[in-house]
């Protein structure tokens, strides 16, 4: 760690520790948390040992599943708190694109229906919307919020884009191309306001394990995530939190033995909450390896305390890029969270990219809007920030130069 930095000295051992735990840190330098989280080496043995107990256990035998019965409730309850919502309230997924697609295709769509998707939602919630729009009779209509300054802004652009038969509004907690901050709360007060009460999808694949949730969960029918980018979990094991209306209202379409409530009486009945959406045969070592990757997260400190650190990091590097003639930041303020998008004169984000690749710093471009995005972690030490600053510095801002 940088001498000089105010972070105490208990909280930059844990830092230096879980970075010595995570080996993805060892040999370059990665900023790509928002891609996927490094994969601490206790979460990888905490994998191989849930696996090694089922087989000792069973597999498929009694013991072996009220050992898989606590880690499913033990997780559960976990990411449940993580949202402040009961444990009723969470489905777990596959990843974040299923917690949004799985729910969404058990609506109760009207042909004419208007979907409002924001243009800084991922592909495949995208795609989603506009293939159940085809088979529905729906609409889909794009709410622009990526050019947007804060909070009122967006919602302006709300106001102005919301309509009579508006039925869905998707839009991202935290954009990933930019990471601007969305005023989920504000904008799920909106709908309740409107006449058709709009279903509220809430992607949360870049805010959860970073900033408060309870709020933006509140507001939210569907609120999805994934445990394998800022949670540093394995990939393959996400959750979404649903509203109770949607619990009432939707009806699952994807339908396995797993949704089913397991009652004698009518062995077809689906469990009331939102279990009902989850589907069959699942992989428990993941779970025992995202309850890991927490408790090894919240050695570095609660979330609010890690917040703070991720903030310090990216502020340091927006502001740090800023100073670079040539260098334009998608934000013009320190950002809410970790992540910092940001231009190069002369350079495509692709080119940008590419150089730092061969020079071991790992990142990703966009295209729409072109920019190369850097996220910054708890684990994320000054001395990387500094030379990030210093590969795009020597870039210069003529083309071709990098
Ligand atoms: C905002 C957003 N949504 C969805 C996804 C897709 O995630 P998954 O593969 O977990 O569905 C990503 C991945 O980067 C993302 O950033």
């Amino acid at each position: 760690m940088a001498s000089g930095s105010d972070v105490p000295l208990q909280q930059e051992q844990a830092i230096i520790a879980l970075r010595q735990d995570m080996p993805a840190l060892a040999n370059k330098i990665y900023f790509n948390y928002g891609g996927q989280g490094p994969l601490p080496t206790a979460s990888l043995h905490a994998m191989a040992e849930s696996w090694r107990r089922i087989q000792e256990l069973g597999p498929f035998a009694p013991p072996a599943f009220s050992y898989v019965g606590e880690r499913i409730t033990a997780l559960r309850q976990a990411l449940a708190a993580l949202c402040g919502v009961p444990p009723q309230r969470l489905a777990f997924t596959e990843n974040v694109t299923s917690g949004c697609v799985l729910p969404l295709w058990g609506l109760p769509w009207r042909a004419g229906d208007q979907l409002l998707i924001s243009d800084g939602e991922h592909p495949g919630v995208v795609a989603t919307c506009h293939e159940m729009a085809r088979r529905e009779q729906l609409c889909v209509k794009t709410l622009p919020v990526q050019d947007c300054w804060g909070a009122e802004q967006v919602l302006e652009r709300l106001d102005e884009a919301l309509q009579p038969r508006t039925r869905l509004v998707a839009l991202s907690h935290l954009l990933w191309t930019t990471g601007a901050a969305m005023p989920i709360p504000a904008v799920g007060q909106r709908l309740e306001e409107h006449a058709n009460h709009p279903w509220l999808l809430v992607d949360g694949a870049q805010s959860v394990g970073v900033v408060p949730l309870e709020d933006a969960v509140a507001a939210a029918d569907l609120y999805a995530f994934t445990g394998h980018k800022w949670l540093c979990g394995p990939e393959g094991l996400g959750a979404v939190a649903l509203s109770r209306r949607l619990l009432e209202v939707g009806a699952p379409t994807m339908i396995g033995w797993r949704g089913l409530a397991k009652d004698p009486e009518r062995p077809l009945r689906l469990h009331g909450d939102a279990r009902r959406y989850e589907i069959a045969t699942g992989c428990t070592p993941l779970m025992a390896g995202l309850l890991q990757s927490l408790h090894s997260l919240t050695a570095v400190g609660d979330l609010r305390q890690r917040l703070a650190l991720i903030r310090s990091n990216s502020g340091g590097l927006w502001r740090g890029l800023r100073q670079l003639e040539g260098v334009e930041t998608m934000l013009p303020e320190a950002p809410p969270a970790g992540l910092v998008s940001f231009r190069v004169r002369g350079h495509t984000p692709r080119q940008v990219v590419d150089a730092l690749a061969e020079r071991g710093l790992v990142l990703r471009s966009f295209e729409a809007p072109d920019c190369v995005r850097a996220c910054c972690h708890v684990t994320t030490v000054p001395t990387e920030s500094e030379r990030l600053i210093a590969e795009i510095a020597s870039f210069g801002t003529n083309p071709g130069s990098a």
